[in-house]
């Protein structure tokens, strides 16, 4: 291949952030492994939940359930149980199933393929190619919202999901993918953040030139705003479904619950209507059972 069209494609051509890396990185518990499936474990808690709190979880998890056979064998309950406080207890259901179905088609091991991960429940593309990356280091590109901003203020307009994942892909150096990834969450996680973002304070992309945004002065609208995989921005949590899902579980975990006593239950007295058909959700993602009047965690 041409190294020149490589570089034609790639807005990041140049900028050594593997080697950055090495001084600036964070050093993250989950950095310190290759073990798979302790890479899934921790993928799949810093998805929503804040770096400092799965520190303090992601060992503790790990310790109960180290294998996904370990995962498999348990209860969903159990996985559920030992989420509590994560957030989004969804997660623990769609995580027991990933493991399931790793004892099921892959005897016990996580694939490195990309179709076997993709065709893991609860795989998504970011998941698939951050166990690729993280665990097995192949040089695919992980793009999460903190990459889709960084690429989409590099080359100072929004992308579309495609070209980004293209131009992510285009921007990995053969051979450093591990570093390469790490330092871009950390460059968005520390220097090219969503709202006050620190480009005259080293951001490496600023440094080597390489950021079209900030040297046109960085115009109104951002780019990222608008571009694929850039969240809107969370909806808020107050009064929403996911508190009465979290208010629910909660109670669950302590017992069974009254179908009578849903709406008491999830925040919402005066919206029974409301109770059941977010309960029913709650039900169909498997996090609860229902027997008649009554809900529970499910075994
Ligand atoms: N290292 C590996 N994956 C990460 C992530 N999602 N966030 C922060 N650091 C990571």
């Amino acid at each position: 291949m041409g190294g020149g069209d490589r570089d034609h494609a790639n807005p990041l051509a140049g900028v050594d952030l593997a080697g950055w890396f090495e001084g600036h990185g964070r050093d993250l518990p989950w950095r310190r492994t290759r073990y798979p499936w302790a890479i899934v474990v921790a993928e799949a808690m810093l998805q929503q939940t804040q770096v400092a709190r799965v520190t303090e979880r992601w060992p503790r998890f790990l310790g109960r359930f180290p294998t996904p056979a370990a995962c498999a064998a348990a209860p969903v309950g159990d996985v559920i149980d030992e989420w509590a406080g994560l957030g989004y207890n969804r997660r623990a259901v769609a995580l027991h199933r990933t493991a399931t179905a790793i004892v099921d088609r892959h005897g016990g091991r996580v694939p490195d393929g990309l179709a076997d991960l993709l065709a893991l429940p609860g795989i998504g593309p970011y998941t698939a190619r951050a166990v690729r990356v993280f665990a097995f280091e192949l040089d695919d590109a992980v793009v999460d919202t903190n990459v889709a901003r960084i690429l989409a203020r590099a080359t100072g307009r929004p992308l579309r999901p495609a070209p980004l994942q293209a131009l992510a892909d285009a921007a990995v150096p053969r051979g450093r993918g591990w570093a390469w990834n790490q330092a871009l969450l950390d460059v968005g996680a520390g220097w090219c953040t969503a709202r006050t973002p620190r480009c005259d304070q080293g951001c490496p992309l600023a440094v080597a030139g390489r950021c079209a945004w900030w040297a046109a002065g960085r115009p109104q609208p951002d780019p990222a705003v608008g571009s694929a995989r850039v969240s809107g921005g969370q909806s808020r949590f107050a009064g929403s479904d996911r508190q009465g899902r979290g208010r629910l579980v909660e109670a669950l975990r302590r017992g069974p619950v009254a179908a009578v006593d849903l709406a008491a239950v999830m925040g919402w007295p005066d919206d029974t209507a409301r109770a059941e058909r977010v309960a029913a959700t709650v039900v169909a993602d498997g996090l609860a059972r229902r027997h008649g009047g009554t809900l529970d965690l499910g075994a």
